[in-house]
C-alpha cells in the first residue's frame, strides 16, 4: 500500500505501555485525526513514526517497505514529517533560513536551490517578510514556519502534533484553509493531533482515538464523538 501503515506497534517506557498494540494507517492526500486524552500516546506514536523511538514490538510499513528500525533522519529523506510540540525555532536565524534549513538538510540541496525553495514554499504558505529574525513573527506566522519545516524535506506524509494550540479561531481557521490546501495540491497524507474538537470535526476525514496507549475507537469524527468509549476517556482522562 501507498502510505504509512502500522501493525501491532507498541511502545514501553518501563513499566508503561505508551503506545500499545496500534494499527494506524494514513494514505497521501487523506487528513486524519489523531486524538485522545493528555497521555495517551499521541506524541509517542507521532515518535515512533518520525524514528525518534523504536518500537518495543509491531511494525511501521511505509510503500511497503518495513522501516521499523529505520533511523529517523533515514525517514525524513524517505518522506515522513512532523512538527514538534514544543516549537523551538533557530533564533539566529530568520524565518527564510528556519524554512531553508529543511531542504538543505533533508534534501541536500544547494544553498541558492534551498533559498529559492524555500521562498516558494513560505509564499505558499502566506509567508512573507521572510527576512525577519523569528523573535519578530507573531504566533500564526510561527505556526506557519513549523508547518514550512515540515514540508521542506518533500514528505508524503506528515504530522502535525497540535499545531493550532494558543491561535484565536481565525487564526485557526486560516491553518485549516493552508492545511487542506497543502493536502490537495501535493496529495500529502496529513496526522493531525488537536485538542479543539471543532477542528477535528472540519479537518479530518476520519479519527483514530487513543486511551492510555490503545485506539479504543476509530471513523468519522461524527460517529466516534458519540462512542460511549471515547466520551468517558475524555471524562475521565481530564483532557
Ligand atoms: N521518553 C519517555 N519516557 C518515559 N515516559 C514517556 C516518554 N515519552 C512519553 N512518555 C509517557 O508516555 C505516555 C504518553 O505520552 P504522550 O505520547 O506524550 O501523550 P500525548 O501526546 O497523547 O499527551 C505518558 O504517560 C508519558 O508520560
Ligand atoms: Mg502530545
Amino acid at each position: 500500500m501507498t502510505g504509512l501503515e502500522t501493525r501491532n506497534l507498541t511502545r514501553r517506557f518501563g513499566g508503561l505501555t505508551a503506545v500499545d498494540s496500534v494499527d494506524f494507517s494514513l494514505r497521501p492526500g487523506e487528513i486524519v485525526g489523531i486524538i485522545g486524552p493528555n497521555g495517551a500516546g499521541k506524541t509517542t506514536l507521532i515518535n515512533l513514526l518520525a524514528g525518534i523511538y523504536l518500537p518495543t514490538e509491531g511494525e511501521i510499513i511505509f510503500n511497503d517497505e518495513d522501516i521499523s528500525t529505520v533511523p529517523a533522519y533515514r525517514r525524513a529523506a524517505l518522506g515522513i514529517g512532523r512538527t514538534f510540540q514544543l516549537i523551538h525555532p533557530l533564533e539566529d536565524l530568520t524565518l527564510l533560513e528556519n524554512v531553508m534549513t529543511g531542504f538543505l538538510f533533508a534534501r541536500k540541496h544547494t544553498l541558492r536551490r534551498a533559498r529559492e525553495e524555500a521562498r516558494t514554499l513560505c509564499r505558499s504558505l502566506g509567508l512573507t517578510g521572510l527576512d525577519r529574525s523569528t523573535g519578530q513573527l507573531n504566533i500564526l506566522e510561527t505556526k506557519k514556519m513549523e508547518i514550512a519545516k515540515s514540508l521542506a524535506g518533500g514528505p508524503s506524509v506528515v504530522f502535525l502534533d497540535e499545531v493550532m494550540a494558543g491561535l484565536n479561531s481565525d487564526e485557526t481557521l486560516d491553518i485549516i484553509g493552508t492545511v487542506r490546501e497543502i493536502a490537495r495540491e501535493q496529495n500529502l497524507g496529513i496526522g493531525v493531533v488537536e485538542h479543539v474538537m471543532g477542528v477535528i470535526k472540519e479537518l479530518t476525514e476520519r479519527v483514530v482515538v487513543l486511551d492510555a496507549g490503545a485506539v479504543i475507537a476509530a471513523g468519522p469524527y461524527s460517529e466516534v464523538s458519540r462512542d460511549e468509549r471515547v466520551i468517558s476517556a475524555y471524562l475521565g482522562g481530564g483532557a
